[in-house]
């Protein structure tokens, strides 16, 4: 099987799961417990936080282990709404092609008497520092931009949002689950409040994440129970996924360069490859863009039944986003950047790792066209746009 599906969850790298081992086998002690197993979790913990700690460029005491990406949006989004709501501020900004960890947060936010302003993408495939310097008020909390896109592969520019964010006293989130161990982060440089990141991105384990909040910023407990993570973050420990996501933050961060050049070039044929097609559009910002993402429309077919067709062919691909499929919505990013719905419908999302060949890559552009080929010979509304009854959107 081919996989290019990255953006949805990556392969566990084999020092990855040799560093998880020994926690999942002989060392299974609780970090909790006095006894001296007990203890030496609690020095893979201590040594785990300090690790993701140095990468991030914080200090171990702003770093909180989460179940994931979701959970640490959750917790920091409703933090930082509740310490507004306490100065008597009650306006969020954030942009409209977000995760929907974010953006369904942001719902229940809008229910509680918050006022949500989403940016649109619509002029264009990112959006800018202006956008959000123009829309920050008296009475604005917290501003909440993702890092890059999961499904478009824009990267947005974090570091002079958090410039303004900074200047003008307003909390800065990022959910940086897409770009953390692909894309250097550095808190401290980029103004960056508040960041999420989650381990199977990068080669890690599923359900560990972080939430990674500036000293002085209070946090809301979403999960209650015990004293874990500073009494913020309730529940034992689960140190075997936290070593291991430590092991692969900074295997990914010690290659990130050589594999944005290697994965650069794997994306750039297949832009140029796929971009021969008839009526196709590639979606997202053509120049900041994650070296791993490729994300076309292809007008007059069916995403889903290309990615069945292409599975056949043993090409592991996506529409979009993995929590979405299954809804035959189309994406809400797509319409967000202004893709009409009957386009968005027919989507394709290639996310590579440097795990893969440019064989594989000669084999998607050789499979891709054809399938889509063979589902326009079927599709009525192809046939219709080709007579020239209907007329082309793209
Ligand atoms: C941008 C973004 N945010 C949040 C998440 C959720 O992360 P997790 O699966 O760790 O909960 C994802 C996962 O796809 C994502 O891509």
């Amino acid at each position: 099987m081919i996989y290019v599906d990255n953006a949805a969850t990556t392969r566990l790298s084999e020092p990855v799961l040799q560093a998880m081992m020994p926690y999942l086998t002989e060392c299974y002690g609780n970090p909790s417990s006095l006894h001296s197993m007990g203890q030496t979790a609690a020095m893979a913990l201590v040594r785990a936080r300090e690790t993701i700690a140095e990468i991030l460029n914080c200090s171990p005491k702003e770093i909180y282990f989460t179940s994931g990406g979701s959970e640490a949006d959750n917790q920091a989004i409703i933090s930082a709404a509740k310490y507004g709501e306490s100065k008597g501020k009650k306006h969020i900004i954030s942009t409209a092609f977000e995760h929907h960890a974010v953006l369904h947060t942001l719902e229940k936010l809008e229910k509680e008497g918050f006022e949500v302003e989403l940016l649109s993408v619509k002029d264009g495939a990112n959006i800018t520092a202006k956008q959000v310097e123009n829309a920050i008020r008296e009475d604005t909390c917290l501003v909440t931009t993702m890092f890059a896109n999961n499904e478009i592969g824009s990267i947005l520019p974090i570091g002079e949002i958090g410039g303004i964010c900074r200047e003008k006293g307003v909390i800065f989130h990022t959910d940086a689950v897409q770009a953390a161990g692909h894309i250097n982060i550095d808190v401290q440089s980029q103004n960056i409040d508040m960041l999420s990141l989650s381990a199977h991105k990068f080669h890690g384990p599923k359900g560990i994440g972080v939430l990674y909040a500036k000293k002085g910023i209070p946090l809301t407990t979403v999960i209650s129970g015990g004293a874990q993570e500073r009494g913020k973050r309730a529940g034992t420990e689960n140190i075997p996924a936290i070593v291991g996501m430590a092991k692969a933050l900074e295997i990914a961060n010690a290659s990130i360069e050589e594999n944005t050049e290697k994965v650069t070039k794997l994306r750039d044929r297949l832009i140029s490859g796929l971009s021969g097609i008839e009526k196709s559009i590639l979606n997202g910002d053509p120049v900041n863009r994650l070296p791993s993402n490729v994300n076309f429309c292809f007008e007059g077919i069916e995403g889903e039944s290309l990615l069945l067709l292409l599975d056949q062919k043993g090409i592991c691909a996506s529409s979009g986003s993995a929590c979405t499929s299954g809804s035959l919505d189309p994406s809400h990013v797509l319409l967000a950047i202004g893709r009409p719905h009957e386009v968005a419908h027919g989507s394709l999302r290639l996310s590579l790792s440097e795990e893969n060949t440019d064989q594989e890559i000669d084999y998607i552009l050789n499979e891709v066209p054809k399938v889509v080929e063979y589902l326009r010979n079927m599709s009525p509304v192809w046939k219709d746009i080709v007579s020239g009854k209907k007329k082309s959107v793209l």
